[in-house]
C-alpha cells in the first residue's frame, strides 16, 4: 500500500508551494508520486469544479454546494486515489474531507452529524495517513489571495468572497478537528508564517519518517 498525505488550510495558506517542494523530495528520493487536489483531480471533477467556483453562481445553497463537493470528492476517491494507493505510490492531496468538515461544518455551520455521515460515504471511509494543516492568520491569507490576484498568478472564485468572520470559523474549526480526531498523531500543524524553506523542512521530517515506519512495518 502506498501513502496518503493530505494539505489543508485556509485560503492563502501556501499548500501549492509546499505540495510543489515534497513531490520534489518525494522524487528525487525515487517514490512515485500522485498530485491531486479538491474539488477536482478527475474529469467529473474538475466539470464540478467549474461549478463550485464560478462567481456568477450565487444563488447556490448551502446544501447543493456540499452535495457537489462530495460528489468531486467520490469520484477522486475510486477512481484515483485508491488505485495509486493499490500501486504503491504516494498521493498528496490539495485539500480533502477535512476542507468541507470546516469550510461547510464550521463556516457555514451545517449540520456535523450529516457532514460526516456524507464525508464517510464519499470517501469510502478512506482516511488519510497524514493530514498536514498550514495554519495561518486569516489577515495575512487574505492579503496573500490578493496580492496573488493582483498579478495575475491566481483567480479569485466564489468562495474568496465571503467574509472574514467566516475564514475565521474556518481556522477555528480545523484546530478543533485536529483535537477531535480519533487519531490526533495524524495531523502535523505548521505554523505558515515561517520561510517557505522552514516549512518544508518541517513538512519533510514527518513525511521521511512516516515512509521509514511504512517500510519495516
Ligand atoms: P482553491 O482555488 O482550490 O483554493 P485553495 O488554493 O485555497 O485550496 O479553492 C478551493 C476552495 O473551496 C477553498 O476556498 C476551500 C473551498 N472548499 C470547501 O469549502 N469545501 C470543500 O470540501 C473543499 C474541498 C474546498
Amino acid at each position: 500500500m502506498g501513502l496518503f498525505i493530505t494539505f489543508e488550510g485556509t485560503d492563502g495558506s501556501g499548500k501549492t508551494t509546499q505540495i510543489q517542494q515534497l513531490t520534489a523530495h518525494l522524487e528525487t528520493e525515487g517514490r512515485i508520486v500522485c498530485t491531486t487536489r479538491e474539488p477536482g483531480g478527475t474529469k467529473i471533477g474538475n466539470q464540478i469544479r467549474h461549478v463550485l467556483h464560478d462567481v456568477n453562481n450565487i444563488e447556490m445553497t448551502a446544501e447543493a454546494e456540499i452535495l457537489l463537493y462530495s460528489a468531486s470528492r467520490a469520484q477522486l476517491v475510486r477512481e484515483l486515489v485508491l488505485p495509486r494507493l493499490a500501486q504503491g505510490e504516494v498521493v498528496l492531496c490539495d485539500r480533502y474531507v477535512e476542507s468541507t468538515y470546516a469550510y461547510q461544518g464550521y463556516g457555514r455551520e451545517l449540520n456535523f452529524d450529516m457532514l460526516r455521515r456524507l464525508g464517510e460515504f464519499a470517501t469510502q471511509g478512506v482516511r488519510p495517513d497524514l493530514i498536514i494543516y498550514l495554519d495561518l492568520d486569516i489577515q495575512a491569507g487574505l492579503a496573500r489571495k490578493a496580492t496573488l490576484a493582483a498579478t495575475g498568478q491566481e483567480v479569485l472564485n466564489r468562495m474568496d468572497k465571503l467574509e472574514q468572520d467566516f475564514y475565521q470559523r474556518v481556522r477555528d474549526g480545523y484546530h478543533e478537528l485536529a483535537r477531535q480526531d480519533s487519531e490526533p498523531t495524524r495531523w502535523l500543524i505548521l505554523d505558515a508564517s515561517a520561510p517557505i524553506e522552514t516549512i518544508s523542512q518541517q513538512v519533510w521530517a514527518r513525511v521521511s519518517a512516516l515512509l521509514e515506519s511504512v517500510i519495516s512495518t
